[in-house]
């Protein structure tokens, strides 16, 4: 069997996450700073994946709380953000990881934004992918 481990899995989303794994017969493990790992700390997300040897890591770790909250701490929300998405790549990489699943977090639209979005129809992706 597999083992998965759930980067923030204390969450809502990392919760389901690594409820829907275990219902599944998934060896999860889910880790957050609760347990004890700071994403943000390469040396010490790097040792805790090098002693539990996963063959995939899913990350649901992340700075979020909300547009207000986003409103309110712009700048540390982003680099929190940032930094945790870059170290969550080197560490798996650098530990052996198989697989990473990476969900990016969400609430980086800007506050105000003068564009109206048309997504296009199918025959207009076929289209456009064709020209490419
Ligand atoms: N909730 C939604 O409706 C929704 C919708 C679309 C997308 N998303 C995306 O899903 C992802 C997770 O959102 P969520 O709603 O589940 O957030 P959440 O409930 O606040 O969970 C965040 C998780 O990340 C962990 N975490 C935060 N900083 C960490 C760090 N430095 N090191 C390790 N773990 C850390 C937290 O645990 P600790 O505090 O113990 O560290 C917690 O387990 C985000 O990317 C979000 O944009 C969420």
């Amino acid at each position: 069997m597999k083992k998965i481990v759930v980067l923030g899995g204390s969450g809502f989303l990392g919760g389901n996450v690594v409820a829907t794994l275990q219902k599944r017969g998934y060896a999860v493990q889910a880790c957050s700073r609760r347990t004890g790992v700071d994403a943000r700390d390469e040396q010490c997300l790097s040792a805790y994946l090098k002693q539990i040897n996963p063959a995939i890591v899913i990350n649901c770790a992340a700075h979020v709380g909300g547009i207000a909250y986003n409103a309110q701490c712009p700048v540390t929300v982003f680099e929190d953000n940032l930094l945790l998405g870059y170290t969550i790549v080197r560490a798996a990489y650098r530990s052996g990881v198989g697989k990473l699943v990476n969900i990016m977090p969400n609430c980086t639209y800007p506050g105000e934004m003068d564009l109206q979005l048309h997504p296009p129809s199918p025959s207009e992706s076929i289209r456009t992918a064709r020209s490419l």
